[in-house]
């Protein structure tokens, strides 16, 4: 009999230093006797299917040449072609990106949407660059990446410092070198381009529908429900007018300003009409202030993170009130922070769940490219509140199976259906 020769790390890889990829392998440690059978497949899922390094060289205004450091990862392709975003950033590296893809993975295939996950990064500040500067970087990465993206292989999207116009440019540099307009080689596009509408707020919204979905099997009515939230920007500022047009109280908001508090509930679209006009919600008429420590401690039905990763940590977890954590941030809980709450009985909604309605929309968007015909807004809403609905649903009956966490449980869902995929088609050759 011969001896598996597997190893758990690959050799690209140093056990001591692993960053962002090492917390994913914890996560898919902790499901693995969740897997059943299945398990006889998790190796799959420890190391990306396909890791793309490129370098990217191009002219700077001042005629001098730079090189940058790029990359695409497909972490798995089971279910669907890649998905995933391109971010540009300084700090990007190979593990944070094999890691950003692996959790696109776990998200699509949580949601059931038709996709694999995948990422890609370009190790840059984009601040120090010009608008030309970073026309020609974007345009160069995705040539050079072009090879192994495409609408039935993987689809880049935005993320971190990148928008609509970079998925414009996108488009167009992979169309030139097809020869043909390929719109649905990346979502995330202007609607003028083959973007899709209801797209810009499809990530709040999702995180409203979720809400009302935790809310509900809580037994409390979204009506009158305390809700506090951190972030006012995308995420966090349409969240909170769904909540407020839903008859929610939103008590209190936190954004890098400041945090205000109305205990009989914020004027959410004055509130929006402040922050527009002065930069941030600090200051708004009708509100008192609060430290970051009573806003943490606030006593709350709904708290949702919409901010950064990290926030709820160590040092306020002990004092978080809330009785439901709906994470519309990617990574808001650390996890020690995620024990402490658990252990108070605090119901979490994770975020590769929470926050999934960005890339459902994404993926109709896609759909609407393929079949050059575009959906109206409300039917766009309607089927993300129904993709939504039916995915907590999904989860939650997980949790309760198995009595875990909805962190735990998404991920059980997410991993049984990439290795069911992974088992029926079999290996090649
Ligand atoms: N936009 C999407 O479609 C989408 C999809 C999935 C996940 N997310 C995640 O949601 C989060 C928010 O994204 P967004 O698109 O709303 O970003 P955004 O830039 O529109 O808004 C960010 C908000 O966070 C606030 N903020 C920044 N630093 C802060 C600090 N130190 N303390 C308190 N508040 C602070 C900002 O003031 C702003 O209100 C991110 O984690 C992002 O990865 C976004």
């Amino acid at each position: 009999m011969s001896e598996n020769p597997t190893h758990p790390l690959p050799s690209y890889l140093h056990a001591d230093d692993l960053g962002p990829w090492g917390i994913y392998l914890e996560q898919v440690e902790r499901v693995t006797p969740y897997l059943g059978k299945l398990s006889k497949w998790v190796e799959t899922l420890k190391r990306p299917k396909r890791t793309l390094i490129v370098d990217i060289p191009v002219e700077l205004d001042n005629g001098t040449i730079a090189h940058f450091e790029g990359y695409r990862v497909q972490h798995n392709t089971s279910r669907g072609p890649g998905k995933g975003g391109v971010r540009f950033h300084q700090d990007v590296t190979l593990s944070e990106v094999m890691a950003l893809a692996a959790w696109m993975s776990v998200k699509a295939a949580a949601v059931n949407l038709p996709f694999g996950g995948a990422k890609g990064g370009v190790r840059i500040d984009p601040r120090n660059y010009s608008r030309g500067e970073l026309e020609r970087i974007t345009r160069r990465y995705t040539s050079e990446i072009g090879a192994i993206i495409g609408p039935h292989k993987d689809i880049p999207a935005p993320d971190v410092n990148t928008n609509a116009q970079t998925m414009a440019w996108m488009m167009d540099t992979y169309s030139m070198n097809k020869g043909a307009t390929t719109t649905g080689v990346v979502t995330g596009k202007p609607v003028a381009l083959g973007g899709s509408l209801g797209r810009v707020e499809a990530t709040g919204r999702g995180v409203f529908v979720i809400g009302t979905e935790a809310a509900r099997d809580a037994g409390i009515p979204i009506e009158g429900a305390r809700v506090v939230i951190q972030g006012f920007g995308n995420v966090g500022g349409t969240a909170a007018r769904l909540f407020y047009e839903a008859g929610a109280k939103v008590i209190a908001v936190q954004d890098h300003t400041g945090c205000v508090h109305n205990a009989g509930g914020l004027d959410v679209l004055g509130l929006t009409k402040h922050a527009e006009e002065h930069g941030g919600v600090a200051g708004c008429p009708g509100t008192e202030s609060l430290s970051a420590a009573e806003f943490w401690a606030l006593d709350t039905e709904l708290l949702i993170p919409a901010a950064l990763e990290g926030q709820i940590n160590e040092s306020n977890a002990d004092g978080i009130r809330a009785k439901i954590v709906i994470e519309g941030a990617n990574g808001p809980t650390t996890p020690e922070a995620d024990d402490i709450l658990t252990s108070k009985g605090t119901l979490i909604v994770p975020d590769v769940l929470a926050n999934a309605g960005g890339v459902t929309v994404s993926y109709f968007e896609w759909v609407q490219d393929f079949s050059s015909f575009y959906w109206t807004e409300p039917e766009i809403n309607h089927r993300l509140e129904a993709m939504m609905r039916s995915a907590y649903s999904a989860v939650s009956a997980v949790a309760k199976e198995h009595r875990v966490s909805q962190r735990t449980a998404a991920f059980i869902t997410a991993c049984t259906r990439i290795l069911e995929a992974r088992e029926l088609r079999g290996l090649y050759p």
